[in-house]
């Protein structure tokens, strides 16, 4: 199987490299690569084949179905795997929105809800509410975004100056209308939109949605038709997102210690990336399909001549 480890074009502008993109800096623009690569506890555990492509699809869908509700980075997908977005100033605070009660990491809601925390993001939770179930409103936690994520209160936003008022104000606005578009289109594709991160830019003096938006990446989604029985029976979710791989390897090394992983299980792999693949298509209503006349990275150098400096 073809995975896209990395790519090193050149002459398309400076290269850097986050977790799962590649970027490409050009003077008005970026040009996004998302890469098959696959992190969790802050590193690579695995490639999944065609996940970059899968990501990057569904970041254009949503980007496109939004557009209404607040200006995007999206300027064309020449590629399966590449978005060429405006270039942004980023803010260093990343908006998270959560519709559920849940999470194990530090930061999750559902770990400081059962630490005896009742205030969040505007509203104080009643005690003897249960892991995954639904919050009163959907709310902002926002966290740092600079090094280690960080909680960070709704006030703490503006006197750290990390934004404006008002431009912490409309980032608040838009993500909670995207997130109400992005549970109301998820539902009717039979997936409930349990939380999720965005990240905003100033462009021309503008806020505008930047990075990715509502992929099985930055979001959690799970399947509404088992959601009410398997809750009842004390059960998680069916989960389209990144936690079972997450598990795997909490069972079977210490990923945040050992300096080498063991590889995932090849079946692991392969369900992952069926799943990505079945969100996509159940959420755009698209059959996917990439064109594997050439290996992918031969078809990305041809996709992305036009952009050559
Ligand atoms: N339109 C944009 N303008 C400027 N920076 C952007 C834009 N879109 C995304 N970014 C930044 O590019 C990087 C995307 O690569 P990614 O692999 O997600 O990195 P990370 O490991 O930081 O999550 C992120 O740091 C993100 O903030
Ligand atoms: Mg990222």
């Amino acid at each position: 199987m073809n995975v896209i480890k990395e790519t090193n074009f050149e002459g398309l502008g400076k290269r850097t490299q986050g977790k799962v993109r590649d970027i490409y800096e050009q003077p008005a623009q970026l040009l996004l690569v998302t890469t098959d690569r696959h992190s969790s506890f802050d590193r690579i555990i695995a490639h999944i084949p065609h996940k970059g492509a899968v990501l990057n699809l569904i970041s254009a869908f949503w980007f496109e179905l939004t557009k209404d509700i607040v200006p995007n980075q999206l300027i064309e997908v020449p590629d399966s795997n590449v978005i060429v977005a405006k270039r942004a100033q980023p803010f260093l605070v990343e908006v998270v929105v959560r519709g559920y009660l849940t999470g194990v990491t530090d930061t999750s809601i559902w770990t400081n809800y059962q630490k005896g925390k009742r205030d969040f993001g505007g509203i104080t939770l009643p005690d003897g509410m249960t892991k995954n179930m639904p919050l009163p409103r959907a709310i902002i936690t926002p966290t740092t975004k600079a090094g280690h994520d960080e909680n960070l209160d709704l006030s703490e936003v503006v006197p750290r100056g990390l934004a404006t008022a008002e431009q912490w104000a409309e980032m608040q606005r838009a993500a909670l209308a995207l997130f109400a578009r992005g549970q109301e289109h998820a539902s009717s594709k039979g997936f409930i939109l349990v939380d999720t991160k965005y990240e905003f830019g100033l462009h021309d003096g503008k806020v505008i949605l930047i990075d990715e938006v509502h992929t099985p990446d930055n979001s959690r989604y799970w399947l509404k038709s088992s959601f009410e029985e398997r809750i009842a029976k004390g059960e998680e979710p069916m989960a389209f997102d990144k936690e079972f791989l997450r598990i795997w390897f909490k069972e079977n090394c210490d990923p945040y210690n050992d300096a080498t992983l063991p590889e995932a299980p090849e079946e692991m792999v392969t369900e992952l990336s069926r799943r990505y693949i079945e969100i996509y298509e159940t959420l755009t209503g698209a059959k996917f399909s990439v064109d594997e006349s050439m290996p992918p990275l031969e078809r990305m150098q041809k996709n992305l001549e036009k952009y050559m400096l």
